[in-house]
């Protein structure tokens, strides 16, 4: 069965920080440099679709200090290396509600949405910012009963943030932390999970391979026989 789509946990940027008696805030911009690792490694293999959760709704209980240094990276992320991805014709999109973010952060992610080519042939490379499965579900279903539409699975799923990509075919968490921790609630319903020991900023083009790998071991059956 095709891999086509391919969703990460990035989880242990802390652990990662603290085991070398660095800042949390170190820890993260590694996380940064991991995650351009395994996007540019992922189009070189052609999958097709990547998401990460970078921001979860329950973050905002971090010291405000490290929310800061998250967001600015963010910016930072959004001027330089996801300018050059939509350069490349690949689509950036973003899942979550974004307009809670700082403004300079929301400014960067705009900029980069108004420059996404349309049909762009590229990978799809979607970010969880501010996002939060249950909300997703929640903001969808009202946005349907506000519309007098039939409560359908298919109208459901046209109201979610990944609106026309594919679900998850693997969701990969780091760390060898085992839970979804609120992430793509409905597009995970017969998702592969992979958890790996790893810590996020230690992932590179040769974990990619290993996913693609173990992913090539199992059996999907989607509830029925093989
Ligand atoms: C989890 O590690 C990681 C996060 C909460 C943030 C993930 C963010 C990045 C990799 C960088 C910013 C994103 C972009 C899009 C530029 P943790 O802090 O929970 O680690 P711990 O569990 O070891 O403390």
């Amino acid at each position: 069965m095709e891999l086509k789509h391919i969703a990460f946990i990035m989880d242990g940027n802390g652990r990662w920080a603290k085991r070398r008696l660095l800042p949390r805030k170190i820890g993260h911009r590694e996380g940064v440099k991991a995650l351009e690792r395994v996007i540019n490694a992922c189009e070189k293999r052609g999958i097709k679709e990547v998401s990460f959760y970078a921001f979860s709704t329950e973050n905002w209980s971090r010291p405000q200090e490290e929310i800061d240094a998250l967001f600015d990276m963010v910016r930072k992320f959004a001027d330089n290396e996801l300018k050059s991805y939509v350069e490349r014709n690949m689509t950036v999109r973003f899942m979550g509600d974004v307009t809670k973010l700082p403004k300079d952060t929301l400014d960067a992610l705009n900029k980069i949405t108004s420059a996404v080519r349309q049909n762009g042939e590229g990978m799809v490379v979607n970010i969880g910012l501010n996002y939060g499965g249950r909300d997703e579900i929640v903001t969808a279903v009202k946005a349907l009963v506000d519309s007098g539409e039939e409560i359908t699975k298919e109208n459901i799923e046209s109201r979610l943030y990944t609106k026309g990509m594919s679900d998850p075919d693997v969701i990969v968490r780091s760390s060898g932390e085992k839970r979804l921790s609120n992430f793509m609630l409905w597009q995970s319903a017969y998702s592969e999970l992979i958890f790996i020991d790893d810590l996020w900023p230690d992932f590179n083009a040769a974990t990619v391979d290993s996913i693609i790998d173990e992913y090539a071991k199992r059996t999907r059956r989607f509830g029925g026989l093989k």
